[in-house]
């Protein structure tokens, strides 16, 4: 079985080849980044667009080279949601329409199973059950994971995802668009001494997180610094530091609850070097795994839907002929494999 996976369900174009025999074949993305940055974020009509331009030379690049032929790809996975609905509509259109036109079975990937399951694509893949935590630009969520397609969330944002949070940091601070790997990058070069942020949420019970007041309390430390370049790098590090304390609070508070002892990290947040140090020292410490997927399989790729699409097309589940695309779409609604 060769599936191919198409991502679109924001700003980034994605399409891979994964082979039952071989794994994965070939994958290529084609990023929008240059295209929003002097929008400060993502404009949703550009990037279904851009979408559009950029979808189907991809996938014919992808095809070639892998050196398989059309004729060998068995079933086509796009990504149904959630995430902007004009961009999704791209890839669900295109790939139900490949489907039907090659005779082969389509399937519409949640976005956050992508996600979860992308380290499976690494050697030395996490068994089930793990608890994941998936950390992007949309989300923040603490999810037990028993099967594919049998989770359970257990921690939610209530306001600013992770990344985004990241994002409205990064450009109250001056950061270019997509702001996180700067942000990072500068809290590098910061004193971690200089600043004490709150870790939200982290005084009561629950799994839930909040990340909005952080960014007010970063904006607010800003403005009434000097506004030098150590400033900036030292409120950058104290901003990184009480976002990587609150994940590891509540992971180790998860971990403890569900009694599970492998941890997946996985969106693109998951790329954040200190977060993945933060929670290596966690799991070590406590006799458990973490996994996570390569960085480039963090954020947004088209790997991580042919694989979740070809889990859910090797266990004999598929659509009809309709075309799929759910923006807003719970992970507890998945059917199990
Ligand atoms: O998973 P993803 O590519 O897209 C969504 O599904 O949202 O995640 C993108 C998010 C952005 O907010 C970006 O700033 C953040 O991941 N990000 C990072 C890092 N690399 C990407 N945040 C912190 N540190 C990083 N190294
Ligand atoms: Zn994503």
């Amino acid at each position: 079985m060769i599936v191919l996976g198409i991502e679109s369900s924001c700003d980034e174009t994605g399409v891979a080849l994964y082979a039952a025999e071989g794994g994965l074949l070939a994958h290529a993305l084609y990023s929008q980044v240059e295209l929003h940055a002097r929008f400060g974020g993502v404009v949703p009509e550009l990037a279904s667009r851009d979408h559009v331009r950029k979808l189907l030379p991809l996938i014919d690049q992808v095809i070639d080279s892998s050196g398989i032929n059309k004729a060998d790809i068995s079933g086509v996975a796009y990504t149904a949601g959630p995430g902007l609905v004009g961009a999704l509509l791209v890839g669900a259109t295109t790939g139900r329409s490949l489907a039907w036109t090659w005779g082969v079975p389509a399937v519409a990937v949640h976005h956050m199973e992508g996600h979860l399951l992308a380290p499976m694509l690494e050697a030395d893949p996490p068994e089930f059950p793990f608890l994941a935590l998936l950390v992007s630009g949309g989300h923040t969520l603490l999810v037990s994971v028993a099967g594919v397609g049998d989770y359970q969330v257990l921690g939610d944002s209530v306001d600013d995802a992770v990344g985004e949070a990241f994002d409205k940091t990064a450009s109250l601070l001056g950061l270019s668009y997509p702001g996180g790997p700067a942000l990072a990058a500068l809290a590098v070069k910061g004193d971690p001494a200089r600043y004490r942020f709150p870790r939200p949420m982290t005084d009561r019970p629950g799994l839930d997180f909040s990340f909005s007041g952080l960014k007010t309390f970063a904006l607010n430390t800003w403005r009434d610094s000097a506004q030098t370049d150590t400033e900036r790098a030292d409120i950058a590090r104290a901003f990184e530091d009480a976002v990587v304390d609150t994940m590891v609070i509540k992971c180790r508070r998860a971990l403890q609850q569900t009694g599970l002892s492998t941890l997946v990290i996985a969106g693109g947040v998951g790329a954040n070097v200190r977060l993945r140090e933060r929670l290596g020292e966690l799991m070590s410490a406590q006799g458990g795994r973490v996994c996570y997927p390569r960085p480039e399989f963090c954020t947004d790729n088209g790997a991580m839907i042919a694989y979740a699409g070809y889990r859910r097309l090797q266990a004999g589940q598929h659509e009809g002929l309709s075309i799929k695309a759910i923006p807003r779409w719970s992970l507890e609604d998945l059917q199990a494999v």
